[in-house]
């Protein structure tokens, strides 16, 4: 049985408490680096040599990231944590505000003792009300027990931290239209550099980090930075929660280490529903290439295996598509989530996606035209890259990986308007 870091909580009943938190080593960590006095540079080592990547999507290290924030700036600097989650196939950071809040709190009161900061945000998805409210009962908790707030545990360390609700746009999930948000204006990407280590929040140096990024932090100043890496391999350190959806026996989050065989994810989460065979799976979120299920069946899920592979680790969210499924259809789903949810800031990507939108559409309607293949990699291309922001490669990005891997169904749809045999 393989070590858990943040899920650890769920062997307990009621997992969320503070009571069980610290029942599992929590708080220990913060514990250990205001009665030690651990300086800023010894934490931020142990958090490089963990190998830790950014598990919001685009896997940058974590350690490297906080080296950026100018420690002795003497002014205000923020934390903030991403827990927006809005990308479709992703729900790994709704469950660990709901199994193991004090985890993320404890990783942000580290960084903001690392940082010397003094405030953290929790940004939390808009449709996830229950999670909002348990993760408002964590901080009242932390407060309570002297872990939140002035002089924490009567050291001079002092973090105040809140929780702030978003209203449902995906686009509020991309770091610096997430930092707009909070500031009160309309969410939209800002353009970067700078970015926001230097120019964050209210213009003031901030470290932005995924949820699950946080919740990783204590068990790393807790045992060692090596300890982490050694749970996953070289360069990919640690567990990886895996949201696994699609037509398999136990849909769900899993952690596991980072370089598990994908065979044997898909064992654990019970295989595949009896008489569905695997197609294809979108291994990161909707936003990763997908990848057909003979490549897949290959794969270890770390960041280096599935780039090897044509595709990304993204945040994990591993979204399965059986053979009963139509390409055709499926993508012109997820080119209607990119049309709705582009903020319309950049022309290539307002314009774009509903341009990628109608041709898939008309193509699923069977109203499609030979040339319509080029014309959709041609779209793509000329949004890819010309953005403020990534959500015009998210849109693009499907587009082109299932044309690259299923053409002869964009084909057959086409030619005969409708979908190959034994689809729908
Ligand atoms: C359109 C778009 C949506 C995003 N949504 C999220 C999100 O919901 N959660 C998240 O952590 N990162 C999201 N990201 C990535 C963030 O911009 C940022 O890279 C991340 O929060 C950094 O944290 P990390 O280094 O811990 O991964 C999104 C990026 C883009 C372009």
């Amino acid at each position: 049985m393989t070590e858990k870091v943040i899920l650890n909580t769920l062997d307990y009943p009621e997992p969320g408490t503070l009571a069980n938190y610290e029942r599992t080593g929590g708080y220990q960590a913060l514990k250990k680096i205001l009665a030690e006095k651990i300086t800023s540079e010894a934490i931020i080592t142990e958090v490089k040599a963990s190998g830790l990547r950014g598990r919001g999507g685009a896997g940058f290290p974590t350690g490297l990231k906080w080296s950026f924030i100018p420690r002795h700036f003497k002014g205000v600097k923020y934390i903030v944590c991403n827990s927006d989650e809005g990308e479709p196939g992703t729900f790994k950071d709704r469950d660990i505000l709901r199994y193991n809040p004090h985890s993320v709190i404890e990783g942000m009161l580290i960084a903001g003792y690392t940082l010397d900061a003094q405030t953290g945000y929790n940004y939390i998805h808009g449709e996830i009300w229950r999670e909002y409210e348990l993760f408002e009962q964590a901080l009242d908790d932390a407060r309570a027990a002297g872990l939140l707030g002035k002089n924490i545990l009567g050291s001079d360390f002092s973090f105040e931290l809140y929780a702030h609700h978003g209203f449902g746009a995906y686009i509020c999930g991309e770091e610096t239209a997430l930092l707009e948000s909070i500031e009160g204006k309309k969410g939209q990407p800002r353009f970067k550099p700078p970015f926001p280590a230097s120019f964050g929040l209210y213009g003031r140096p901030t470290v932005i980090n995924n949820t699950e990024t946080f919740a990783n932090i204590p068990y790393i100043v807790r045992n060692g930075g090596q300890k982490f890496l050694e749970l996953g391999k070289p360069n990919n350190g640690g567990t990886k929660l895996f949201s696994v959806s699609g037509p398999v026996n136990k849909p769900g989050n899993y952690e596991v280490p980072l370089g598990l065989p994908f065979t044997e994810l898909l064992q654990m989460a019970g295989g595949m529903r009896e008489g569905r065979k695997l197609k294809a799976v979108i291994p990161g979120g909707s936003s990763v290439p997908l990848l057909p299920a003979e490549i897949m069946m290959q794969c270890t899920m770390d960041y280096d295996s599935l780039a090897k592979a044509g595709s990304m680790l993204g945040a994990g969210s591993v979204i399965l598509i059986d053979d009963s499924v139509c390409m055709v259809r499926a993508l012109e789903r997820l080119s209607y989530f990119y049309f709705e949810e582009s903020c319309g800031q950049c022309t290539p990507c307002r314009e774009g996606a509903g341009w990628l939108y109608r041709v898939v559409q008309r193509i699923e309607r069977g109203q499609g035209r030979p040339e319509d293949l080029d014309l959709l990699i041609d779209v793509s291309k000329n949004i890819g890259g010309r953005t403020i922001c990534g959500l015009g490669d998210a849109a693009a990005t499907p587009v082109q990986s299932f044309i690259q891997h299923f053409r002869s169904e964009f084909e057959h749809h086409i030619e005969h308007k409708r979908c190959v045999d034994g689809c729908h």
